[in-house]
């Protein structure tokens, strides 16, 4: 059984149907802070099989010592945690200890039960400022608000764990693999589960559906002068399905015989840039619908332009993105338009 935490949110539903269909149980954590409990029923629906699922938070160590006792875990993926750039810059407290305590408390459950095969959800944005593109695993690492600081502090706590078991001797060293994703957008093809930001979407893809649907009135598009193809921002988007894929690989990996070593660090992206004008432009043609649009100042602590070398995960993890721009933007106007409030609709 794999314990997936922050199980209801949108890339956690999303890899609960993937490890279901690769025959894998799946006990869900979550405190429903960000996410609702109609996710986990569409996620029964499309697959056809119960998910276990407990409402509360992971940094409650008395309720991951039951779940550790109560259920045969074999590995656990690790994706609660608060993700809002803006929100922890301003309050960084608050998401230092939602992040990091969730974290200690969980390794600290894992270990006193003798689990220590773990996926932690980690950013692209550990990279920083990118001085060099793409994105290698080995490049230096930094972070730029609290959010990014709280993932990079989460690495360096985590690589301390193989360290202590070799100090040890443990006869069960730890394995952790850290996936760093880039731009995560799209939804299952289903249209049944997808994003469902809560107010004002920060995010590029959210945003442009909902302008599509008629929810904000105009996108900004943030900077026209950037040194890019056509001056906007250029990210590495990853389809959520592909992403989820890459957690069962990742899974699988580390319940193999080989087994993975120690912590180790993978890009999820695609390893290709796309501009903002390129995503909007492919989502009013993929889809038939106007996305009015303006361009605007640049957004401060924004970079030019992110994307990832992907070699890594597919020699390591035999995990390679297959869906495109079309999926990404098609996928996403399926989710929005059949559920234009999200889950707060059943429908
Ligand atoms: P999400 O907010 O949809 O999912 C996170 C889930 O964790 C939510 O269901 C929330 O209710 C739950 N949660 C938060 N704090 C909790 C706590 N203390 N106890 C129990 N549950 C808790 O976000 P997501 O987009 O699915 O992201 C999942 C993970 O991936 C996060 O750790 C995020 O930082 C990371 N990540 C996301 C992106 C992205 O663009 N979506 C990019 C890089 C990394
Ligand atoms: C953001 C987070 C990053 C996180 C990632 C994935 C910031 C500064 N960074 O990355 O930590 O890991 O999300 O969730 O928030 N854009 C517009 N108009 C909009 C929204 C975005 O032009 O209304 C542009 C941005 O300037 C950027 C691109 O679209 O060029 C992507 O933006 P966004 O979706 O917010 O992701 P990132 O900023 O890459």
């Amino acid at each position: 059984m794999i314990l997936v935490t922050g199980g209801a949110g949108y890339i956690g539903s999303h890899t609960c149907v993937e490890l279901i269909e690769s025959g894998y149980d799946v006990l869900v954590l979550d405190n429903l802070s960000n996410s609702s409990r109609e996710s986990l029923h569409r996620v029964e629906r499309l697959t056809g099989h119960k998910v276990s699922f407990v409402e509360g938070d992971v940094r409650n160590g008395d309720i991951l010592n039951v779940l550790f006792d109560t259920h045969d875990i074999d590995a656990v993926i690790h994706f609660a945690g608060l993700k809002a750039v803006g929100e922890s810059c301003e309050c960084p407290i608050f998401y230092y200890e939602n992040n990091i305590e969730c974290t200690l408390k969980l390794v600290q459950a894992m270990q006193d039960h003798n689990v220590k095969n773990l996926v932690f959800s980690s950013s692209a944005t550990v990279y920083g400022d990118p001085q060099k593109l793409p994105l290698t695993e080995d490049m230096p690492l930094s972070a730029t608000n609290p959010y990014g600081r709280s993932k990079l502090i989460i690495e360096e706590m985590l690589r301390d764990l193989p360290r202590a078991d070799e100090l040890t001797h443990s006869d069960n060293p730890w394995s952790v693999a850290l996936l760093r994703y880039f731009n995560p957008v799209g939804a299952h093809k289903s249209g049944q589960i997808g994003e469902d930001p809560n107010g004002i979407p920060n995010n590029l893809m959210p945003f442009i559906s909902q302008t599509a649907i008629g929810k904000r009135d105009c996108l900004s598009v943030f900077g026209g002068d950037y040194n890019t193809c056509d001056g906007t921002g250029v990210r590495d988007y990853i389809h959520v399905v592909d992403l989820a894929k890459g957690h069962v690989k990742a899974v699988q990996r580390l319940l193999s015989e080989q087994g993975l070593d120690g912590v180790q660090a993978f890009n999820l992206g695609t390893g290709h840039g796309i501009s903002v004008l390129e995503m909007v432009n492919a989502f009013k043609d993929c889809n038939h619908v106007d996305v009015p649009y303006q361009i605007s100042d640049r957004r401060p602590g924004d970079v030019a332009a992110c994307y990832a070398d992907v070699s890594r995960a597919q020699t390591e993890l035999g995990w390679k993105a297959e869906l495109g721009l079309a999926d990404m933007v098609k996928d996403s106007w399926r989710w929005q338009s059949r559920n234009p409030e999200g889950y707060r609709v059943i429908g």
